[in-house]
């Protein structure tokens, strides 16, 4: 029977992907998101709760897509403010011995060499426990906050991505030989001048010449998310990903989606099943079906819609406003609005969907599948995505926070334990070794990060 991995998906903001819950006396994301004590109560509320891993998304601009403008975004609070993810991870880590934390960190942002010491440093803090999400990034008005004048395309943003992870590759792999800290205390000796190598990295986008400012970390290389669902996005993955996190409107177009993903892992030279494929599902639970779905539209009642097609307008690249909100999206001809429609058709084929429906759908949990239930229907559901699409894990996307993490934990987690659904976590392993099991903290030898040997490794010494 195929077992599970749980990841919790949020955002250091006041809720993530559900405009509105702000006001929700459930949720505590508003006071919280500041405060240190929230986030390390919600590790421990995962870690009790059978929870491999606490992903955390970032931005770097707003959301103003939308009218033309981030007024609707600052105004319900889309993903604004946010504050930096990879602070709050150690003192969550110091909580916890099982749950790792992934940070997404972007590679058009932040330079190689500073990416490689901080991802090193959490790893050091956290005991091996740290994964990082590598995204392109998406938001037109984070690059000016960068000082990025020119925007590069969409491909190109990927093909830098790639040269970007052969520098931090060969910080972490390639840079401290294994032995190279000696400690001995006799010679007054710490770390062996001849065991740490510069890198010398010059590309066409970066010159690196190291050598990388930390010792090796519990796993070397943090463990790998990605996410993009573009072909050059699914080709990066494939190269460099152990772990996808997807999101699927439903569970036919979800196991199309992991076999085109496990065929790209496979073309990429690499076994189809070693890249864990997660998806995103928000899951609202009550003791009984009835009071779930109450418990939805009260969740319902507090949500701002027009934020949510924001947030969505952000992310697809469309104003949405400037769609009249009664009209059906099908008798729109741009290209764009349809691309859009169609996510929106799997998620209902029978419906008409107008621009006003998607708002209010997507005003709770985003684009996100939403099962709604007790426990046991939530736990036949998972059942038939897990058995279904052939997916490795989900990543929960609660609608009031912390709230909707508690009930997941509470409720559903003993019924998928009691079903056998879910993988047995190890304390003190890595994140990696949660993943692949033990003896498994280092990338495989196999992997990219191993392609291009350093001249030390290949001429003898
Ligand atoms: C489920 C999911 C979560 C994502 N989270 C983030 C995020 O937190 N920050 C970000 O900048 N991009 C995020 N992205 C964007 C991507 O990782 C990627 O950089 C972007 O979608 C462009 O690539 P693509 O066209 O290949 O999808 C996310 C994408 C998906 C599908």
């Amino acid at each position: 029977m195929k077992k599970i991995h749980l990841n919790a998906f949020t955002q250091c903001c006041i809720n993530h992907h559900s405009e509105g819950q702000w006001k929700h006396p459930l949720d505590g994301s508003a006071r919280g998101y500041r405060d240190i004590d929230y986030w390390v109560d919600l590790a421990r509320l995962l870690e009790q709760g059978g929870f491999t891993c606490l992903f955390l998304a970032d931005v770097h601009g707003t959301y103003s897509v939308y009218r033309g403008s981030r007024e609707t975004a600052v105004r319900h609070a889309v993903q604004f403010p946010s504050n930096e993810p990879t602070v709050i991870i150690p003192a969550m880590a110091h909580a916890t011995r099982t749950l790792g934390f992934a940070a997404t960190y972007s590679t058009t942002y932040f330079p190689p060499y500073q990416t490689a010491k901080l991802f090193s440093t959490l790893d050091h803090l956290a005991r091996g426990r740290v994964g990082w999400n590598i995204v392109t990034s998406y938001l037109a008005d984070a690059n000016a906050n960068f000082g990025i004048r020119e925007e590069l395309g969409h491909d190109e943003r990927y093909d830098r991505a790639d040269e970007y992870m052969d520098v931090v590759y060969k910080l972490w792999e390639h840079s401290w030989e294994e032995d190279a800290v000696v400690r001995d205390v006799g010679h007054d000796v710490y770390s062996d001048p001849g065991r740490v190598h510069t890198i010398d990295h010059v590309g066409r986008w970066y010159e690196v010449p190291g050598p990388h400012m930390c010792e090796p970390s519990p796993q070397r290389t943090p463990f790998l998310f990605q996410a993009g669902q573009s072909g050059r996005g699914t080709d990066f993955a494939a190269k460099h990903a152990e772990a996808i996190f997807c999101v699927h409107a439903n569970l036919e177009v979800c196991a199309r989606g992991v076999a085109k993903l496990r065929a790209a892992i496979a073309k990429a030279g690499r076994a189809p099943d070693e890249v864990k494929v997660c998806q995103g599902i928000s899951v609202v639970v009550a003791p009984t079906d009835a009071e779930a779905r109450l418990k939805l539209e009260t969740c319902r009642s507090y949500a701002s819609p027009e934020g949510s097609l924001a947030l969505f307008s952000g992310w697809a690249g469309i104003d949405l406003s400037t769609v009249e909100p009664d009209r059906p999206l099908d008798t729109l001809d741009s290209n764009a609005i349809q691309g859009v429609l169609s996510y929106f058709k799997d998620v209902d084929p029978d419906r008409r969907w107008t621009v006003r429906e998607m708002g209010e759908w997507i005003s709770v949990a985003s684009i996100m599948p939403k099962i709604v239930g007790s426990p046991a229907t939530v736990a036949d559901e998972l059942e038939r995505w897990i058995d279904e699409t052939g997916i490795d894990g989900i990543n929960l996307v609660p609608i009031t926070q912390p709230g909707g993490f508690r009930d997941f934990a509470e409720l559903v987690v003993p019924e998928l334990r009691r079903r056998g659904r879910l993988h047995a976590l190890t304390p003190g392993a890595t994140l990696r070794e949660q993943f692949f099991g033990p003896g498994r903290a280092r990338l495989p030898r196999h992997h990219a990060a191993f392609s291009a040997l350093p001249p030390w490794k290949t001429a003898p010494r």
